[in-house]
C-alpha cells in the first residue's frame, strides 16, 4: 500500500461522511490523561496520527481499544513521563501531550519536536507559558525535561501569536493546576472548543474556549467522560476541492458549515454552487472554475492554511490567474513543484504562489511533501488526463481516513498499488 493511483477524468458524484477532526482528536486523546477514568471518544478518525497518539498513551500507562469509530481509554494506570523518541519523531503534533503529561505527573520528558515539512516549527510559546506556570524546563543533547515540583500554578499569558499548540498546551497544563489562568490572544480554532467541551464534560472549568480569552479554573479531579469529536474542516475542504476538479456533484454529511465560512466563500467565489442544509454540504461544480484573485491564509475565522493546497490545485484549472498568500508557515509550498510534474503553472516565491489557470492537466508520477501536499496531488490526479501514481503516501495517511475508498465510491478511479 505504498503508492495511490489514479486515472484522472471520472466526474464525482454520491455522498460522504465526513470524519472527526484530526486537529481536535488529538489534543483531546492527550486530555483523556488527565481523567481518572476511562474516555469513550466517538467519531474517531482512522489515521497514522490516531495510531501514532494511541502508542503514545500506551507508552504511557494507558489501555486503549478501537472499535470501529469509537476509540475508548482508560488512563487510570498512566503514570508515565516520557514519550519515546521514535514517537516524537513520528508525529510532530505529539508535542500536545507534554501539558497533559506536566498536568498529570508534574514532570514530563520529550525529545525536542524540531523542524519539518512546512518549515522550522518552533515551540517557544509552549515553553515560555509552561515556565510562567512554575515548570522549569531544561534542554539537553536534543531532549526538554520538565517540572514542577509543586505542581503547575494558574497565571496570566499573553501569546505573542495565537498558536493552535501552545493554545492547547497551556490549556491541558492548567485544567488541574492550582488556581486561574487567563490566556490572552489565544487561537480560536475550533478545535480549541472542541477541547474545552471534553475536558468541561470531564469537569473541568474552562470558560471562552474558542475566543481570544481563556479562562481556566484550576479543578482537582476529572472524571471519565463520553465525548464526539466535530468534522474535519479540511478534509471536507479537500472533498469539494475534488469534486469542483472533476464538474462533480457531492453531497458531504455531517459538516460543521459555521467552522468553514472562509473556505465555503473561496468554492462560491470559484464558480461553486454549495448549499448548506443543517448538517449537510451539497457541492456542484458543473460551472467552469473561475480565477480567486487573492486567498491569503489567516488564523481562524480566516482562510485556514491546511486547506491552502488543495485549493491551489483546484484553481490549477481555473479560467485566469490566482494569488496564494501564506502567512503562517515559511515554508508550505513545497508540493507546487510536484503539481508541475502534472502540468500546473504555478510560481511561487517566499509566502506568494501564483496560479496560472490551464485547460487541462496531465497524469504523472509524484510523491507527497506533507500531509495536505499529498491531498492537493490527489485533487490534481483525479482531473489530470491518464494515470497519476502518488508515492510517499503516508504523509496522506496521517489525516485521510482511507481516501481512497472514499473516492472510489462516489465514482473516482483510484486505487492503493
Ligand atoms: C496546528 C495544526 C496545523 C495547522 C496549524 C495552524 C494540529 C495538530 N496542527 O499546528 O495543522 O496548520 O495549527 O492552523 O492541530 N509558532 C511559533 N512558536 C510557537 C508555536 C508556533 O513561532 O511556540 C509559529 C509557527 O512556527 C507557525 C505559527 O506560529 O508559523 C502557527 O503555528 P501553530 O498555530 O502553533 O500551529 P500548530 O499548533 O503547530
Amino acid at each position: 500500500m505504498s503508492k495511490i493511483l489514479i486515472k484522472g477524468g471520472k466526474r464525482l458524484e454520491g455522498e460522504i461522511n465526513l470524519q472527526g477532526a484530526k486537529n481536535s482528536v488529538l489534543p483531546i486523546l492527550a486530555g483523556t490523561l488527565l481523567c481518572n477514568d476511562k474516555c469513550i471518544i466517538h467519531n474517531c478518525p482512522n489515521i497514522a496520527d490516531v495510531e501514532t497518539s494511541i502508542k503514545i498513551l500506551e507508552a504511557l500507562g494507558c489501555v486503549c481499544e478501537m472499535e470501529d469509530k469509537t476509540l475508548t481509554v482508560d488512563p487510570r494506570n498512566a503514570f508515565g513521563f516520557q514519550i519515546p523518541d521514535d514517537l516524537m519523531r513520528e508525529m510532530r503534533s505529539s508535542v500536545v501531550f507534554l501539558g497533559a503529561i506536566i498536568g498529570k505527573t508534574s514532570k514530563a520528558v520529550i525529545s525536542s519536536p524540531g523542524g519539518c515539512e512546512l518549515g522550522p516549527r518552533p515551540i517557544d510559546l509552549h515553553l515560555s507559558a509552561l515556565k510562567k506556570m512554575g515548570v522549569t524546563v531544561t534542554e539537553e543533547h536534543g531532549f526538554l525535561y520538565c517540572e514542577a515540583k509543586k505542581g503547575p500554578v494558574g497565571t496570566e499569558i499573553t501569546l505573542g501569536f495565537p498558536s493552535v499548540g501552545a493554545t492547547e498546551n497551556i490549556i491541558l497544563t492548567a485544567v488541574k493546576a492550582k488556581g486561574l489562568t487567563i490566556i490572552h490572544n489565544a487561537a480560536k480554532e475550533p478545535e480549541i472548543s472542541d477541547l474545552a467541551d471534553f475536558l468541561n464534560s470531564a469537569g473541568a472549568r474552562i470558560y471562552g474556549g474558542g475566543s481570544d480569552t481563556v479562562y481556566i479554573h484550576g479543578v482537582d479531579t476529572l472524571r471519565g467522560t463520553e465525548h464526539t469529536i466535530i468534522p474535519d474542516r479540511i478534509v471536507a475542504a479537500t472533498y469539494m476541492a475534488c469534486c469542483a476538479v472533476t464538474g462533480g456533484e457531492l453531497v458531504l454529511k455531517g459538516a460543521m458549515p459555521s467552522h468553514i465560512t472562509s473556505i465555503l466563500s473561496v468554492f462560491r467565489d470559484s464558480g461553486c454552487d454549495v448549499r448548506v442544509s443543517g448538517k449537510t454540504l451539497k457541492v456542484n461544480a458543473k460551472n467552469k472554475i473561475l480565477r480567486v484573485p487573492t486567498i491569503r491564509s489567516l488564523v481562524y475565522p480566516g482562510f485556514p492554511t491546511d486547506a491552502g493546497p488543495v485549493i491551489i490545485a483546484m484553481l490549477c484549472k481555473a479560467k485566469g490567474t490566482s494569488v496564494f498568500v501564506e502567512n503562517i508557515f515559511e515554508n508550505r509550498f513545497r508540493y507546487a513543484d510536484e503539481l508541475k510534474r502534472l502540468g500546473a503553472k504555478i510560481e511561487t516565491q517566499g509566502k506568494i504562489a501564483v496560479i496560472e489557470g490551464v485547460d487541462n492537466l496531465s497524469g504523472a508520477t509524484c510523491k507527497c511533501t506533507d500531509l495536505r501536499g499529498g491531498a492537493a496531488l490527489v485533487t490534481a490526479g483525479l482531473c489530470a488526463k491518464g494515470e497519476t501514481v502518488i508515492d510517499e503516501i503516508y504523509h496522506i495517511q496521517r489525516g485521510y481516513d482511507d481516501i481512497v475508498n472514499t473516492l472510489r465510491n462516489v465514482g473516482a478511479d483510484i486505487q492503493y498499488i
